[in-house]
C-alpha cells in the first residue's frame, strides 16, 4: 500500500475514535476540541541561561516536557500533535548545540518506544531526514514501522520535526509531485494543490487547528507553512521547560472560544 493510502486508512481509523466513550475530564470544559495542534518549543536556551546553566540543560530539561503533553493532548481527545524539534537553520548552531541536540533525539527514539506503544501513540518524524545519520535515520524507521505494527487502533499521531522547513517540506513535495507526472509521461504536469497536500511529510492530517509558540516570540520561524494556512496561532509568554499541562489546556481553551470563518462570513 502507498503512503497517502496508507495515512487516508489511518486516519479514518483515529477518527473513528472520536467520541467514543472514554474518560475525558475535559468533556463540557473544552466545548471545541483541535484535531491538530502544533507546538514551536522556544525558550530552552533562555530557561537555561536563567539559572547559570549551559543552553544544552535547557533543551535536556525541554525534551522532558513533550511527554506530558502527548499524555495531556490524548485525553482531551486531539488527534494529531507536532512538535518543532530541530529546523534547518539550527544545523547552523555551534557544533556542540547540534550534537547534544542529535544525542538527546537518538535517547528519545532509544527510550520511548514502550511509552508510545502503551498510549497507542504513532510516531512520524518529518523534515529532511537525509540530513542525519544513517545511524538515527535508521532508528527513526524501525520506530515507525514498530508503531504501525503493533498499533491496531491508534489515539493520536505525534510527528516530531527534525532538520525541519516549512518552505522546504513545500518544494520536496512538488518535486514528488513533477517525478510521479514524468513517470506518467503525460506530456502536460499540472499540479493541484491535492498533489502538494498528499505529498507533505505527513500527509495524514494536513491542516493544523492550533499552533502553540511558548518563549513569548510571535514569529512562525518556517514551520509547516502549508498546514498553519488557516491556523489559530496562540503565543505563550512561558518559556518551553516550564511550560506545563495546565499551561496547555488553558491554550485549547482559549482556542475553542475563537470564531473561525477560514475566509467566509
Ligand atoms: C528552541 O529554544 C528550541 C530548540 C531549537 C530545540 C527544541 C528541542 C527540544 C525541546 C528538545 C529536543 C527534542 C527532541 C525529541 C530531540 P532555543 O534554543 O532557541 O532557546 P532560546 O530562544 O531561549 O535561545
Amino acid at each position: 500500500m502507498d503512503l497517502v493510502k496508507f495515512y487516508r486508512l489511518l486516519k479514518k481509523v483515529i477518527l473513528r475514535g472520536k467520541g467514543k466513550k472514554e474518560k475525558n475530564s475535559f468533556k463540557g470544559k473544552i466545548t471545541n476540541i483541535p484535531e491538530h495542534v502544533a507546538i514551536i518549543m522556544d525558550g530552552n536556551g533562555r530557561w537555561a541561561k536563567a539559572q547559570g546553566k549551559p543552553r544544552i540543560y535547557g533543551h535536556s530539561h525541554g525534551v522532558d516536557r513533550i511527554r506530558p503533553i502527548i499524555e495531556v493532548a490524548t485525553r482531551i481527545g486531539i488527534k494529531c500533535i507536532s512538535f518543532y524539534a530541530f529546523s534547518k537553520e539550527n544545523w547552523n548552531r555551534p557544533k556542540g548545540e547540534v550534537d547534544f541536540l542529535m544525542k538527546l533525539l537518538e535517547n528519545y527514539l532509544n527510550n520511548e518506544q514502550e511509552t508510545f506503544l502503551n498510549s497507542r501513540s504513532l510516531l512520524k518524524v518529518i523534515g529532511d531526514i537525509s540530513m542525519l545519520s544513517e545511524d538515527i535515520q535508521c532508528k527513526i524507521r524501525t520506530f515507525e514501522e514498530l508503531l504501525k505494527e503493533k498499533i491496531k487502533e491508534p489515539k493520536i499521531m505525534v510527528n516530531l520535526a527534525v532538520s525541519y522547513g516549512g518552505k522546504d517540506e513545500i518544494v520536496r513535495s512538488v518535486n514528488k509531485c513533477i517525478s510521479r507526472e514524468i513517470e506518467k509521461k503525460d506530456k502536460n504536469i499540472f499540479i493541484t494543490e491535492d498533489m502538494i497536500e498528499a505529498n507533505l511529510d505527513n500527509p495524514w492530517y494536513p491542516k493544523i487547528d492550533l499552533m502553540i509558540r511558548t518563549s513569548g516570540e510571535e514569529r512562525i520561524s518556517n514551520f509547516m507553512l502549508w498546514q498553519l494556512a488557516y491556523s489559530e496561532l496562540y503565543f505563550s509568554e512561558v518559556l518551553w521547560p516550564d511550560f506545563s499541562e495546565e499551561d496547555f489546556i488553558k491554550a485549547i481553551e482559549i482556542y475553542s472560544r475563537r470564531n473561525r470563518r477560514f475566509g467566509t462570513l
